[in-house]
């Protein structure tokens, strides 16, 4: 007899979890229990899975209904294992293959047995059976483009198996390096073959490639800043919404899971009313030769680095009159680029102040300054894990982290991808926040 333990997410219960939980089963012997473990729905998105598709409450229920889980609980956090093995008393830790040699520390309480996975099958291959996959293309093959592909990968429900660059070498050395099918040298050749496009080219070409794929009913996900005309960006959107399509401005810091229960927090008053929002964001850059330092590409402080500190004063003050915000920049290149930046928002009842920097350095941190206390989050907070609630004495009083896998780039994606699917608005960074934030972005770059 033997107290026996598994865990799984078991999205979409296959013959595969069938069989593991049968095995896993048989170790119990006369008298003894299986214990699963099935994943919360935050655990999977805090360990960057981001696929599953059915609630916890139906994948619990699917364990349930195989009859042979003697005692079921939820798998909340990274380490629950070893204490649920003292506490059920387990004797014997079973899971696939999969996961070979990932869980030797649990040794020191039991015996870890890892037994090979069901061929042919998977919640995955259930989930593409099942869905739409979306196909994607992707246009500009830049750094950022690079990154975006590796992240794609964690994303379910979409695919980005095209890519177009004017520069045909460039594209197909990119998907070699990606493994990506087809190769375009011609956009409206790939918008023939996708569903949904990510630009990802320099500034100035974004609204060229947006348009186009608007007019084509291609869902759009556009790098920020969308463009650096504000009546084009607003035209941009409108199109969108005529067409019945998503454009997504891809702001990575605003779907940070960290991010976001920020802004609920302090929205809901952790502390008190918002004084002051102020974020910095430098990045020292002192090679003038590229793309940040080119007047003809956009390039500058602001337009490289104002979308991600003016993000945090838009999401928690909301819109402002550029009219009221003042802007002191540092330039280069014939003053036609910003190496520094500053600027203060002025709100009725609260302020922004920015500071951005490519050519200084500074302390890029967060602090959100309340009535009662203030919130402070270290570099880098644009990709938010981790922040500090102060009181009014400056000491902590409670500390929230959430990780933020990668390059974070899964979850603008993955909200994208769950727009479409659900046909429904974007509420995290919708049309209205990236054109509030446009407008004092440009403001901004005209203000010396
Ligand atoms: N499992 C298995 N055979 C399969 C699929 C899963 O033995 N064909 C096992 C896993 O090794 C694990 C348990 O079932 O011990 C739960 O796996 P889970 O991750 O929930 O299922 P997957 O089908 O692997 O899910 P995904 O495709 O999302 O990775």
């Amino acid at each position: 007899m033997a107290n026996v333990i598994t865990y799984g997410t078991f999205d979409f219960f296959h013959d595969g979890h069938r069989r593991i939980l049968e095995r896993a089963k048989e170790f119990c012997g006369e008298g003894g229990k299986l214990f699963v473990g099935v994943t919360s729905e935050n655990y999977d998105r805090e360990r960057g899975k981001l696929n599953v598709v059915q609630s916890l409450a139906d994948r619990m229920e699917q364990v349930k209904g195989s009859g042979l889980a003697d005692e079921l609980f939820v798998e909340e956090y990274e380490g629950q294992k070893i204490e649920d093995v003292q506490r059920y008393n387990i004797d014997i830790f079973v899971i696939g293959d999969d996961w070979l040699g990932k869980y030797e520390y649990l040794k020191e309480w039991c015996k870890v047995v890892y037994l090979p996975r069901t061929k042919g099958i998977s919640s995955t291959m259930i989930r593409n059976d099942a869905r739409h996959i979306l196909r994607g293309g992707i246009v500009g093959c830049g750094r950022i483009a690079n990154r975006f592909m590796v992240e794609s990968r964690f994303v379910s429900g979409i695919v980005f198996d095209a890519v177009c660059n004017p520069e045909l070498r460039l594209a197909e050395e990119f998907s070699q390096k990606h493994s990506i099918k087809d190769v375009f040298a011609d956009f409206d050749t790939l918008l023939d073959k996708v569903d949904v496009v990510y630009v990802a080219t320099p500034h100035p070409f974004h609204s060229e490639y947006v348009r186009r794929a608007l007019k084509a009913k291609k869902h759009v996900l556009c790098e920020k800043p969308l463009t650096l005309d504000y009546e084009e960006a607003k035209a941009l959107y409108s199109l969108a919404e005529e067409n019945g399509v998503i454009l997504q401005e891809a702001l990575k810091t605003a779907f940070a899971p960290c991010f976001k229960r920020l802004v609920n927090l302090v929205k809901s008053g952790i502390v008190g009313k918002v004084r002051q929002v102020n974020a910095a964001f430098t990045r020292l850059t002192p090679d003038k030769s590229l793309r940040e330092y080119d007047p003809e590409m956009g390039g500058g402080a602001l337009s490289e680095l104002a979308s991600y500190v003016l993000c945090p004063i838009i999401k928690l003050l909301g819109a402002a009159d550029p009219s009221q915000m003042v802007t002191h920049s540092l330039r280069d290149q014939g003053d036609r680029v910003e190496t520094f930046a500053t600027g203060i928002i002025k709100y009725s009842a609260s302020t922004g102040v920015f500071t951005v920097g490519l050519g200084g350095k500074t302390e890029g941190s967060l602090a959100v300054a309340g009535s009662t206390g203030y919130v402070y989050v270290p570099s880098p907070w644009w990709k938010t894990e981790y922040f500090e609630i102060r009181n009014d004495m400056g000491q902590t009083v409670r500390r929230v982290y959430c990780p933020f896998i990668g390059d974070g780039l899964r979850y603008e994606l993955a909200e994208f991808v769950g727009a479409i699917a659900s046909g429904q608005k974007l509420a995290v960074w919708g049309a209205s926040d990236s054109l509030a934030l446009l407008k004092l972005l440009l403001a901004a770059r005209c203000n010396v």
